[in-house]
């Protein structure tokens, strides 16, 4: 059987993680993009990312690359540095056995590591169970709820916010 590898993000690794992202832009509103992103829009978020000492991680096994993690800056003003939002997406078939948790504590890790302090999971107001049971068993509590400030598939939309102190 293959080991679970968790690892810093490769430039090799961008297609697969377009691919899986691309799947849930398609078919759900896990996440509001409504366009799908290119190997191009991931170089360069991953270069920002990594730029800016953000932990992007992903999981592998046996070399197949089953999902990833990552942050973003929650604002680019200069007194929210220590604050990301993060985000974690699995493959379909990798989804339900484990990986998210084990991807997410080593994400969490990451981001201890690198001195940041605040992490706000925005989360869809709907469909999204795992995600939230997911982020409240990582210890993230619920922050708020914006409804409405979205639209995909001619519905709208809305978010929850989670927290998570480092
Ligand atoms: C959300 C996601 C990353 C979770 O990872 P996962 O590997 O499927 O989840 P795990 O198996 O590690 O389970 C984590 C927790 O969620 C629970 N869970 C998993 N799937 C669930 C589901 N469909 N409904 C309710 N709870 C669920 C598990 O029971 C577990 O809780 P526990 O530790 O209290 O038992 C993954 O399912 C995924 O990528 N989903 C699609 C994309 C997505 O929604 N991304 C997040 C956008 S905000």
């Amino acid at each position: 059987m293959n080991a679970l590898r968790i690892r810093p993000v490769t430039h090799a690794d961008l297609p697969a993680i377009r691919d899986i992202y691309n799947h849930y832009v398609r078919t759900s509103t896990v996440t509001y993009d409504e366009v799908e992103s290119t190997s191009a829009g991931w170089a360069d978020k991953a270069a920002r990312i990594t730029g800016a000492g953000i932990p992007f991680l992903i999981a592998e096994e046996g070399g197949v690359l089953l999902g990833y993690a990552l942050g973003q800056p929650w604002s680019p003003k200069s007194a929210y540095r220590f604050t990301i939002e993060n985000s974690i997406y699995l493959a379909p078939s990798a989804a339900g056995r484990g990986i998210g948790r084990a991807l997410l504590a080593e994400f969490l890790d990451a981001c201890r590591q690198a001195g940041l302090r605040q992490i706000i999971a925005v989360i869809a107001d709907r469909g999204t169970d795992a995600s939230l049971a997911l982020h409240r068993r990582a210890g993230f509590v619920d922050a708020g709820r914006l409804t409405e400030v979205g639209e995909k598939f001619g519905e709208p939309q809305g978010v929850l916010l989670l927290q998570k102190t480092l």
